[in-house]
Protein backbone atom coordinates (compact mmCIF):
# COMPACT_ATOMS: atom_id res chain seq x y z
CA UNK A 1 0.00 0.00 0.00
CA UNK A 2 1.21 3.63 -1.29
CA UNK A 3 -0.76 5.78 1.37
CA UNK A 4 0.72 6.09 5.38
CA UNK A 5 -1.41 7.97 7.64
CA UNK A 6 0.34 9.22 11.19
CA UNK A 7 -1.85 9.77 13.80
CA UNK A 8 -1.22 10.66 17.13
CA UNK A 9 1.99 9.09 17.07
CA UNK A 10 0.98 6.02 15.24
CA UNK A 11 1.73 5.21 11.52
CA UNK A 12 -1.28 3.56 9.57
CA UNK A 13 -2.11 2.17 6.40
CA UNK A 14 -4.83 3.94 3.95
CA UNK A 15 -7.35 1.27 5.50
CA UNK A 16 -6.91 1.25 8.80
CA UNK A 17 -6.62 4.61 9.61
CA UNK A 18 -9.67 5.63 11.49
CA UNK A 19 -10.87 8.74 12.86
CA UNK A 20 -13.85 9.03 15.49
CA UNK A 21 -17.45 9.63 13.64
CA UNK A 22 -17.97 11.87 16.79
CA UNK A 23 -14.41 14.24 15.83
CA UNK A 24 -15.20 17.76 15.10
CA UNK A 25 -13.28 17.90 11.96
CA UNK A 26 -15.40 15.68 10.63
CA UNK A 27 -18.35 17.05 12.31
CA UNK A 28 -18.01 20.87 11.41
CA UNK A 29 -14.55 21.04 9.80
CA UNK A 30 -13.05 22.34 13.12
CA UNK A 31 -9.46 21.77 12.13
CA UNK A 32 -6.34 23.46 10.60
CA UNK A 33 -4.27 21.58 7.52
CA UNK A 34 -1.32 22.56 5.18
CA UNK A 35 -0.26 20.36 1.99
CA UNK A 36 2.78 20.49 0.82
CA UNK A 37 4.61 18.40 -2.12
CA UNK A 38 8.40 16.73 -1.42
CA UNK A 39 11.10 17.41 -4.34
CA UNK A 40 14.09 14.76 -4.05
CA UNK A 41 11.93 13.46 -1.08
CA UNK A 42 12.17 16.42 1.28
CA UNK A 43 9.32 18.70 1.71
CA UNK A 44 8.91 21.85 -0.02
CA UNK A 45 8.51 24.88 1.67
CA UNK A 46 8.43 23.11 5.40
CA UNK A 47 9.03 25.87 7.15
CA UNK A 48 6.54 28.20 5.75
CA UNK A 49 3.81 25.20 5.97
CA UNK A 50 4.24 24.91 9.44
CA UNK A 51 4.95 28.88 10.09
CA UNK A 52 1.23 28.53 8.59
CA UNK A 53 -0.44 26.23 10.48
CA UNK A 54 0.96 28.00 13.45
CA UNK A 55 -1.00 31.08 12.64
CA UNK A 56 -4.28 28.74 11.70
CA UNK A 57 -3.95 27.42 15.22
CA UNK A 58 -4.04 30.67 16.55
CA UNK A 59 -6.46 32.15 14.61
CA UNK A 60 -9.53 29.64 16.01
CA UNK A 61 -7.60 29.35 19.46
CA UNK A 62 -6.47 25.50 18.26
CA UNK A 63 -3.46 24.35 19.96
CA UNK A 64 -0.78 23.11 16.84
CA UNK A 65 2.25 20.62 18.27
CA UNK A 66 5.90 21.89 18.42
CA UNK A 67 7.84 22.20 15.13
CA UNK A 68 9.90 19.22 16.26
CA UNK A 69 6.67 17.10 17.06
CA UNK A 70 5.21 18.19 13.38
CA UNK A 71 9.33 17.76 11.38
CA UNK A 72 9.43 14.03 13.22
CA UNK A 73 5.92 13.21 12.87
CA UNK A 74 6.56 14.24 8.75
CA UNK A 75 10.12 12.44 8.06
CA UNK A 76 8.87 9.15 10.17
CA UNK A 77 5.52 9.17 7.64
CA UNK A 78 8.17 9.73 4.56
CA UNK A 79 10.39 6.76 5.80
CA UNK A 80 7.61 4.11 5.50
CA UNK A 81 6.39 5.62 2.26
CA UNK A 82 7.32 3.86 -0.71
CA UNK A 83 7.12 6.75 -3.37
CA UNK A 84 9.53 8.59 -4.74
CA UNK A 85 7.94 12.21 -4.38
CA UNK A 86 4.93 12.63 -2.10
CA UNK A 87 1.90 14.62 -1.52
CA UNK A 88 1.58 15.55 2.38
CA UNK A 89 -1.42 16.82 4.32
CA UNK A 90 -0.99 17.55 7.84
CA UNK A 91 -4.05 18.01 9.96
CA UNK A 92 -5.09 18.81 13.14
CA UNK A 93 -8.72 18.73 14.40
CA UNK A 94 -10.39 19.97 17.72
CA UNK A 95 -10.82 16.36 18.45
CA UNK A 96 -13.95 14.91 19.44
CA UNK A 97 -16.70 14.89 22.57
CA UNK A 98 -20.37 15.57 23.17
CA UNK A 99 -22.27 16.67 20.05
CA UNK A 100 -22.36 20.11 20.48
CA UNK A 101 -20.94 23.71 18.36
CA UNK A 102 -18.86 24.97 21.94
CA UNK A 103 -15.46 24.37 21.44
CA UNK A 104 -14.59 23.47 24.78
CA UNK A 105 -16.92 19.86 24.23
CA UNK A 106 -13.83 18.66 22.32
CA UNK A 107 -11.37 16.30 24.18
CA UNK A 108 -7.68 16.39 22.65
CA UNK A 109 -6.82 17.08 19.74
CA UNK A 110 -6.05 15.11 16.70
CA UNK A 111 -3.47 15.16 14.29
CA UNK A 112 -2.86 13.69 11.56
CA UNK A 113 -0.01 13.85 8.41
CA UNK A 114 -0.99 11.94 5.16
CA UNK A 115 1.13 11.08 2.52
CA UNK A 116 0.60 9.45 -0.47
CA UNK A 117 2.44 9.40 -4.17
CA UNK A 118 2.50 12.82 -5.87
CA UNK A 119 0.71 13.34 -8.51
CA UNK A 120 0.79 16.34 -10.46
CA UNK A 121 -1.88 17.71 -12.86
CA UNK A 122 -1.37 16.42 -16.75
CA UNK A 123 1.37 17.43 -18.76
CA UNK A 124 -0.60 19.09 -21.39
CA UNK A 125 -1.84 21.75 -18.75
CA UNK A 126 1.11 23.07 -18.52
CA UNK A 127 1.82 23.21 -21.91
CA UNK A 128 -1.56 24.84 -23.16
CA UNK A 129 -2.65 26.08 -20.46
CA UNK A 130 -5.79 25.53 -17.92
CA UNK A 131 -9.30 26.93 -18.04
CA UNK A 132 -10.64 29.20 -15.41
CA UNK A 133 -13.99 30.95 -14.42
CA UNK A 134 -14.60 34.23 -12.37
CA UNK A 135 -17.55 32.84 -10.79
CA UNK A 136 -20.65 33.91 -8.69
CA UNK A 137 -20.01 32.63 -5.47
CA UNK A 138 -17.96 34.88 -3.19
CA UNK A 139 -15.11 34.41 -1.30
CA UNK A 140 -15.73 34.65 2.08
CA UNK A 141 -15.48 37.99 3.72
CA UNK A 142 -12.78 38.51 6.01
CA UNK A 143 -15.05 39.67 9.29
CA UNK A 144 -17.30 35.82 8.13
CA UNK A 145 -14.36 34.13 8.34
CA UNK A 146 -10.65 35.11 7.24
CA UNK A 147 -9.48 33.12 4.48
CA UNK A 148 -6.30 33.61 5.48
CA UNK A 149 -6.89 30.55 8.16
CA UNK A 150 -6.32 27.22 6.46
CA UNK A 151 -9.32 25.74 7.77
CA UNK A 152 -10.65 22.09 7.20
CA UNK A 153 -14.45 23.82 6.09
CA UNK A 154 -14.16 24.24 2.84
CA UNK A 155 -17.52 24.37 1.41
CA UNK A 156 -16.83 28.16 -0.22
CA UNK A 157 -14.46 26.61 -2.13
CA UNK A 158 -15.47 23.01 -2.98
CA UNK A 159 -18.94 25.60 -4.75
CA UNK A 160 -16.94 27.53 -5.98
CA UNK A 161 -15.24 24.83 -8.04
CA UNK A 162 -18.27 23.20 -8.54
CA UNK A 163 -19.45 26.48 -10.58
CA UNK A 164 -16.57 26.03 -12.05
CA UNK A 165 -16.78 22.87 -13.66
CA UNK A 166 -20.48 22.64 -14.55
CA UNK A 167 -19.35 25.60 -16.44
CA UNK A 168 -16.45 23.53 -17.96
CA UNK A 169 -13.29 24.82 -16.61
CA UNK A 170 -10.90 23.34 -14.46
CA UNK A 171 -10.20 25.94 -11.73
CA UNK A 172 -13.07 28.42 -10.48
CA UNK A 173 -12.01 32.61 -9.37
CA UNK A 174 -13.62 33.94 -6.64
CA UNK A 175 -14.38 37.73 -6.13
CA UNK A 176 -14.65 39.52 -3.14
CA UNK A 177 -18.03 41.49 -2.14
CA UNK A 178 -16.85 44.58 -3.87
CA UNK A 179 -16.21 42.52 -7.10
CA UNK A 180 -12.73 42.49 -6.64
CA UNK A 181 -10.69 39.39 -7.64
CA UNK A 182 -9.69 37.25 -4.29
CA UNK A 183 -8.42 33.84 -5.61
CA UNK A 184 -8.91 30.62 -7.00
CA UNK A 185 -11.03 27.67 -4.56
CA UNK A 186 -7.88 26.26 -3.91
CA UNK A 187 -5.09 28.53 -5.81
CA UNK A 188 -3.72 32.14 -5.68
CA UNK A 189 -4.53 33.58 -9.20
CA UNK A 190 -1.67 36.49 -10.93
CA UNK A 191 -2.11 38.07 -14.24
CA UNK A 192 0.66 39.62 -16.07
CA UNK A 193 0.18 43.05 -17.47
CA UNK A 194 2.62 45.33 -19.22
CA UNK A 195 5.38 42.68 -18.32
CA UNK A 196 4.87 43.08 -14.49
CA UNK A 197 3.34 40.33 -12.24
CA UNK A 198 0.12 42.02 -10.19
CA UNK A 199 -1.76 39.68 -7.79
CA UNK A 200 -4.62 40.23 -5.32
CA UNK A 201 -3.27 42.09 -2.01
CA UNK A 202 -3.85 40.00 1.43
CA UNK A 203 -6.09 42.99 2.81
CA UNK A 204 -8.79 41.60 0.09
CA UNK A 205 -9.03 38.25 2.09
CA UNK A 206 -7.38 35.48 0.63
CA UNK A 207 -4.53 32.60 1.54
CA UNK A 208 -1.28 33.77 1.66
CA UNK A 209 -0.12 31.04 -0.64
CA UNK A 210 3.47 29.90 0.04
CA UNK A 211 3.69 29.05 -3.90
CA UNK A 212 2.54 33.01 -4.29
CA UNK A 213 4.93 34.21 -1.83
CA UNK A 214 7.24 32.09 -3.27
CA UNK A 215 6.58 33.02 -6.65
CA UNK A 216 6.92 36.96 -5.71
CA UNK A 217 10.38 36.09 -4.63
CA UNK A 218 11.55 34.70 -7.47
CA UNK A 219 10.14 36.94 -9.75
CA UNK A 220 11.50 39.86 -7.97
CA UNK A 221 14.75 38.56 -8.16
CA UNK A 222 14.68 37.72 -11.60
CA UNK A 223 14.02 41.79 -12.21
CA UNK A 224 10.34 41.12 -12.93
CA UNK A 225 8.18 43.78 -11.80
CA UNK A 226 5.54 43.02 -9.22
CA UNK A 227 2.66 44.15 -7.31
CA UNK A 228 0.52 43.35 -4.61
CA UNK A 229 -3.17 45.33 -5.40
CA UNK A 230 -6.36 44.86 -6.95
CA UNK A 231 -7.55 43.47 -9.86
CA UNK A 232 -11.17 43.33 -11.49
CA UNK A 233 -12.67 39.93 -13.60
CA UNK A 234 -12.15 42.76 -16.64
CA UNK A 235 -8.63 43.14 -15.54
CA UNK A 236 -8.22 38.65 -15.42
CA UNK A 237 -9.85 38.93 -19.40
CA UNK A 238 -7.95 41.44 -20.90
CA UNK A 239 -4.47 40.23 -19.02
CA UNK A 240 -1.30 39.91 -21.34
CA UNK A 241 -0.91 36.28 -19.27
CA UNK A 242 -2.67 34.74 -16.41
CA UNK A 243 -1.42 31.64 -14.39
CA UNK A 244 -2.23 29.98 -10.75
CA UNK A 245 -0.17 28.88 -7.82
CA UNK A 246 -0.37 26.53 -5.39
CA UNK A 247 1.94 23.48 -3.88
CA UNK A 248 0.70 21.12 -5.73
CA UNK A 249 0.30 22.34 -9.12
CA UNK A 250 3.45 24.83 -8.80
CA UNK A 251 2.98 27.48 -11.38
CA UNK A 252 0.31 26.57 -14.01
CA UNK A 253 -0.81 28.69 -16.80
CA UNK A 254 -3.58 29.85 -18.08
CA UNK A 255 -5.17 28.85 -21.45
CA UNK A 256 -8.67 30.43 -21.09
CA UNK A 257 -10.47 32.57 -18.64
CA UNK A 258 -14.37 33.32 -18.97
CA UNK A 259 -14.03 31.83 -23.00
CA UNK A 260 -11.26 33.80 -23.93
CA UNK A 261 -8.16 32.42 -25.24
CA UNK A 262 -4.62 33.45 -23.79
CA UNK A 263 -1.14 32.53 -24.95
CA UNK A 264 -0.55 29.67 -22.73
CA UNK A 265 2.13 29.82 -21.06
CA UNK A 266 3.42 33.15 -22.29
CA UNK A 267 6.77 34.56 -22.18
CA UNK A 268 7.09 36.03 -18.51
CA UNK A 269 4.66 32.94 -17.29
CA UNK A 270 7.15 30.85 -18.77
CA UNK A 271 10.33 32.60 -17.12
CA UNK A 272 8.53 32.04 -14.01
CA UNK A 273 7.51 28.63 -14.48
CA UNK A 274 11.48 27.71 -15.07
CA UNK A 275 12.63 30.03 -12.20
CA UNK A 276 9.97 27.29 -9.98
CA UNK A 277 11.51 24.54 -11.62
CA UNK A 278 14.93 25.58 -10.91
CA UNK A 279 14.15 26.06 -7.14
CA UNK A 280 12.35 22.99 -6.60
CA UNK A 281 15.37 20.98 -8.06
CA UNK A 282 17.89 23.03 -6.03
CA UNK A 283 16.49 21.93 -2.99
CA UNK A 284 17.50 18.38 -4.46
CA UNK A 285 21.19 19.17 -5.24
C1 LIG B 1 -7.96 28.80 -1.04
C2 LIG B 1 -6.55 28.57 -1.43
N1 LIG B 1 -5.84 29.61 -1.92
C3 LIG B 1 -4.55 29.45 -2.30
C4 LIG B 1 -3.91 28.22 -2.21
C5 LIG B 1 -2.49 28.07 -2.62
O1 LIG B 1 -1.68 28.04 -1.45
P1 LIG B 1 -0.28 27.32 -1.40
O2 LIG B 1 0.58 27.94 -2.43
O3 LIG B 1 0.21 27.59 -0.02
O4 LIG B 1 -0.52 25.86 -1.65
C6 LIG B 1 -4.62 27.11 -1.70
C7 LIG B 1 -3.98 25.81 -1.61
O5 LIG B 1 -4.62 24.82 -1.36
C8 LIG B 1 -5.97 27.30 -1.31
O6 LIG B 1 -6.69 26.27 -0.82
Amino acid sequence: MSVRVWMNGAIYDAESARVSVFDRGFLYGDSIYEVMRTSGGEPVDLKAHLGRLVRSGEAIALPVPSEDTLREAIRDTLAQSPSDESYLRVIITRGSGELGLDPDLAGEPTTLVIARPLRLPPAELYERGASIRIVGVQRTPRRAFDPAVKSGNYLNNIMALAEAKRRGANEAIMCDAEGRIAEGASSNVFVVRGGGLVTPGLEIGLLAGITRERVLELARAAGVPCREGTLTPDDVRGADEVFITSSIRGVLPIGEVDGTRKPAPGPITSQIMERYATYLQQMTS
